[in-house]
């Protein structure tokens, strides 16, 4: 195990920042998710351009292009060169005196490690979801460290035993505590716009490009809380979760076993041929 760490790369105890990081203090930094599979890092322009905009969202000076060949040094260092691997980025404001303004003259504390994975059998995840009000704030386009509300949430599907929790504001389906979602109705596939309200998933993004070229109807309309109990098919997306169908949500059962809907499995072949 390897940790980067502010351009030095040491073992995960030797990775040591300090207590007055304002990732620590205020979760006031950003990170990215991505995976390692065939040898090559999945949409990585795309994960990286995610980070390029939100940190100049929240006004972090950092120069994301220097990343990728850090990466390459990690994973040599790390022994996972073209291993399957998930790459876990983050970015803080860096360490100064506890206030609550933007602090002048300050360096990003920049951390990356790398973990050997194997996704899971795209075909074989069958989630169970309950769904939740969306209480977290209203920024959720930014791939922010700060995820008590995510966590909070995704508890609550772990004590239920479920996979996720889907998320409703203003009377409609938003994402869920670590995927996007979306649903099928008629067979036309309907996601909530990519707003404030959700992280724009790059595995949404890949999604709705993939809908387009297999000429399926795709509409960036959200689906209300009185639609819910009368769609066809629901699935999840996500970098490790890739796309899940989704069999029951709170009580109701959208398939037993190990039956999907047909357009959930359609996306899922078609995102396998991807890779
Ligand atoms: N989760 N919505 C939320 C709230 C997320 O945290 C994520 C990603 C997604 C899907 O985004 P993408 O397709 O780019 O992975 C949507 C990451 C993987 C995580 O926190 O582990």
């Amino acid at each position: 195990d390897k940790v980067y760490l502010n351009g030095s790369i040491v073992n995960p105890a030797d990775a040591k920042v300090s207590v007055f990081d304002r990732g620590f203090i205020f979760g006031d930094g950003l990170y990215e998710v991505m995976v390692q599979i065939n040898g090559k890092f999945f949409y990585e322009k795309e994960h990286l351009d995610r980070l390029k905009s939100g940190l100049l969202k929240i006004n972090i000076d950092f120069d994301v292009s220097l990343l990728s060949n850090e990466i390459t040094t990690l994973l040599k260092v790390a022994e996972l060169t073209d291993k399957d691997c998930m790459l876990y980025i983050q970015i803080t404001r860096g360490v100064a005196p506890r206030q609550h303004s933007f602090p002048n003259d300050i360096k990003p504390t920049v951390m990356m490690y790398a973990v050997p994975k194997l996704l899971p059998e795209i075909n074989t995840t069958n989630a169970h979801v309950i769904t939740r009000s969306d209480f977290r704030w209203s920024r959720c386009d930014i791939k922010m460290t700060s995820l008590l509300g995510n966590v909070m949430l995704n508890e609550e599907a772990m004590q239920h035993e479920c996979y996720e929790t889907i998320l409703h504001r203003n009377g409609v389906f938003t994402e869920a505590s670590h995927c996007n979602v979306f649903f099928v109705k008629n067979g036309v596939v309907y996601t909530h716009p990519a707003d404030e309200y959700i992280l724009n998933g790059i595995t949404r993004i890949v999604v709705i490009e993939l809908c387009h070229a297999l000429d399926i109807e795709i509409k960036e309309t959200p689906i209300s809380l009185q639609e819910i109990d009368t769609v066809d098919e629901a699935f999840l997306t996500g970098t490790s979760t890739q796309i899940a169908a989704i069999q029951k949500i709170d009580n109701h059962l959208l398939f037993t076993e190990n039956k999907k809907g047909p357009v959930t499995q359609k996306l899922q072949e078609a995102f396998l041929k991807l890779k």
